[in-house]
């Protein structure tokens, strides 16, 4: 089977998917079907031997991180995680100094943490490629995964319309506005008034939806908001580091839920659907959380319908991040 992706991707980072031009973001997804298929026929290559990928993770994670070291690890090369407190970044030694060390010694960094400059800082100073992993801002690799999921359901990108309903002005609701404007997906932000996203970066994604032959809405009603939508996409209503807010969250939030009622509201068929969620989901009674107060940002019975393709989303975290590495640090074979 023949790999193939843009040679001009060979030592970018990825901060956020403005990093990327349309055509090369929508390369990045071919290559991680094509990644996919070929594990699935059961060869693991070497396209990453003797690469060192250093995984800085500053917050949780399950996916990311499993996803970035089994990516790492399938193709021959290593990764070595340092969490929050393992390392002296942000207590004793500074971002620039971080970057500069790890960049004599590694071949790329993943950083997942709390501020965006942190991981323009990396990628500033280290010299070698940096993936965003999630900041407070931006999921970009999570948006990858998202269109990539979209894609193997429909067989195609263009035309469609995700609404995404719930926190509107979060990392994985900005990735994925921008994800879609760059693929010329239609996207609907059924957020309320309070959690609207970023006036820019909305004008910014319009902008490149245009060029696309597609629209971005703001939508506060998400009744409304979800009519005539293939995809339903939801996040949790608090992310890491906003736990303080939870609380007003859940009271501006509830009427958001992604349930029966609403998912009847787009008007299709469950065949007609596919529902998804970047994990991990509040959806049943399994947390400490919700066996107090049940299910959040989407019903069990949503989470659970056969139009849910979240655990082939979350796959396919390792996926495209694996192609986000190979397309960086390989060569592209003949
Ligand atoms: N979706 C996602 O980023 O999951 P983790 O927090 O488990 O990495
Ligand atoms: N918005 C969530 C995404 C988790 C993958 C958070 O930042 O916590």
């Amino acid at each position: 089977m023949s790999l193939t992706w843009k040679p001009t991707l060979k030592g970018r980072s990825l901060l956020t998917l403005l990093d990327f031009s349309d055509e090369e973001m929508l390369d990045v997804i071919n290559l991680a079907v094509a990644l996919k298929a070929r594990r699935r026929q059961g060869t693991r290559g070497n396209l990453l031997a003797r690469r060192q990928i250093a995984l800085i993770f500053e917050k949780s994670s399950t996916r990311t991180r499993c996803a970035a070291s089994v990516a790492v690890r399938d193709e021959g090369g290593q990764a070595e995680y340092l969490a929050r407190g393992d390392i002296h970044l942000g207590a004793k030694e500074s971002v620039a100094d971080t970057g500069r060390v790890l960049g004599r010694m590694f071949d790329g960094i993943l950083f997942r943490g709390f501020s965006q400059q942190t991981v323009e800082g990396l990628a500033k100073h280290s010299g070698v490629p940096v993936w965003n992993g999630l900041t407070d801002a931006f999921h970009p690799t999570q948006a990858l995964a998202d269109l990539m999921t979209i894609k193997e359901r429909f067989g195609r990108l263009r035309g469609l319309t995700v609404a995404y309903v719930g926190d509107g002005r979060n990392n994985v609701a900005n990735s994925l506005m921008l994800a879609c404007a760059k693929a010329g997906v239609n996207f609907v932000n059924c957020t309320p008034g309070e959690l609207t996203p970023d006036v820019e970066l909305v004008e910014r994604g319009r902008a490149i939806a245009g060029g696309n032959g597609a629209t971005i809405r703001i939508e506060q009603d998400p009744h409304a908001g979800v009519r005539g939508a293939q995809v339903l996409y939801t996040d949790v209503w608090t992310s890491m580091g906003e736990e303080a807010q939870q609380e007003q969250r859940m009271k501006l939030l509830r009427p958001y839920q992604v349930n029966r009622r609403l998912v009847k509201e787009t008007g299709l068929s469950d065949d007609q659907l596919v529902f998804l969620h970047c994990l991990p989901a509040f959806h049943d009674n399994q947390t400490a959380l919700t066996r107090e107060i049940g299910a959040m940002e989407v019903s069990d019975e949503v989470f659970e319908a056969s139009f849910s393709k979240v655990f082939d989303q979350a796959e396919n975290r390792m996926h495209t991040i694996k192609a986000l590495f190979v397309s960086a640090l390989a060569d592209p074979e003949q």
